[in-house]
């Protein structure tokens, strides 16, 4: 359906000519830049919740970005029905912004503050030239039911909407053009444990509801491990394990994904201890390989993507 294909993005600084000249004379490589995706394979399956987890700085928003188009990887592609995005007529690229839409972590940066509820959602039909004004209303109304504010919050600005109700509007505003994909960021990671699970309990809803594909990010790795049918481990810009989520902790895992594992359970024998790596400095071969207690010479060599199972991979040399 949706299909990322040995992706990398770099984000490079904007530097003046003085910058440029220095790194020049310093001999430094004024290419070098924030290497947030190095190389990655990964896709979605229809009606599946995919987990994508990691932990901060990991590149898991930069790969829903670039899973919804919002970004443009520097290599590699990114397909939807087959069709590279890169190279999608106009035609199919408005379909595809219809079909795919990410949901930011902080409703209040997607919502535009001086738009009503009502007016905010109707700005999606409006731009994508559906229904009347009348049918417009009847939408709005119907999405504001939908994720549970009420018609009666049409016409409320964010400001005064409390956090949850916030990213319920986020959320109702990604689904106005009855998208087939969600790609959620954090969805809930901005609020209260209370709120985050009735924010949980809506996307399942909406999902059994809908029909919704969706890619749900987070750094929670037992919250994925109950919500997603499989889950996706970052690490350092790639992929380090991808797993069915009934699997989790019953198998051999990636050295980094049992690590995260026994953090969670705090067992204490497997723990994760020092810093992610550099991302404008990543180690050579394996990212993990620093903070790795079964680490040896061969982990400096780009590690072999692994299989034992049709939905189980995961990349490393020594399990
Ligand atoms: N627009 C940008 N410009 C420059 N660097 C960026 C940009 N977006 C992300 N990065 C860098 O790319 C790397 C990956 O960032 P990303 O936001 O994808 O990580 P993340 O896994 O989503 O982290 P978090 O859990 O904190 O949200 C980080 O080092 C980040 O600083
Ligand atoms: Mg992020």
């Amino acid at each position: 359906m949706l299909k990322a294909e040995s992706i990398h993005k770099t984000f490079r600084p904007t530097r003046s000519l003085s910058q440029e000249l220095w790194s020049f004379f310093a001999k430094k490589n004024s290419q070098d830049g924030v290497k947030a995706i190095r190389g990655l394979d990964l896709d979605v399956r229809p009606g599946e919740i995919l987990g994508l987890v990691g932990e901060s700085g990991s590149g898991k928003s930069t790969l829903g970005r670039l899973l919804s188009g919002l970004y443009q990887p520097d290599q590699g592609r990114v397909t939807f029905e087959g069709q590279n995005l890169a190279t999608m007529n106009k035609a199919d690229k408005f379909h595809f912004f219809q079909k795919v839409q990410f949901m930011f972590q902080d409703p209040s940066s997607a919502l535009n503050p001086r738009l009503t509820a009502q007016a905010a959602l109707a700005e999606g039909l409006i731009i994508h030239h559906l229904g009347g004004k009348s049918q417009r209303r009847e939408k709005t109304y119907q999405l504001l039911e939908e994720v549970g504010l009420g018609a009666a919050m049409a016409n409320r600005y964010p400001h005064q909407f409390s956090g949850g109700q916030r990213q319920r509007l986020g959320l109702a505003r990604a689904l106005c053009l009855d998208p087939e994909i969600l790609v959620a960021d954090e969805p809930t990671s901005s609020l209260d444990v209370s709120i985050q699970a009735q924010i949980i309990n809506l996307l399942l809803d909406l999902k059994e509801k809908r029909g919704l594909t969706m890619v749900f990010i987070s750094h929670d790795l037992p919250l994925v491990a109950l919500l997603a049918d499989r889950v996706a481990v970052m690490y350092g810009g790639l992929l380090m394990e991808v797993f069915p989520r009934q699997l989790l902790g019953q198998m051999r895992h990636h050295p980094y994904v049992q690590a995260l594992w026994s953090s969670t359970l705090a067992k204490g024998d497997y723990l994760l201890v020092g810093e992610p790596p550099d991302p404008q400095n990543p180690p050579v071969g394996c990212p993990f390989q620093p903070r790795c207690p079964e680490a040896e010479d061969i982990c400096s060599l780009p590690p072999p993507m692994k299989s034992d199972l049709p939905e189980h991979f995961w990349s490393c040399h020594i399990r």
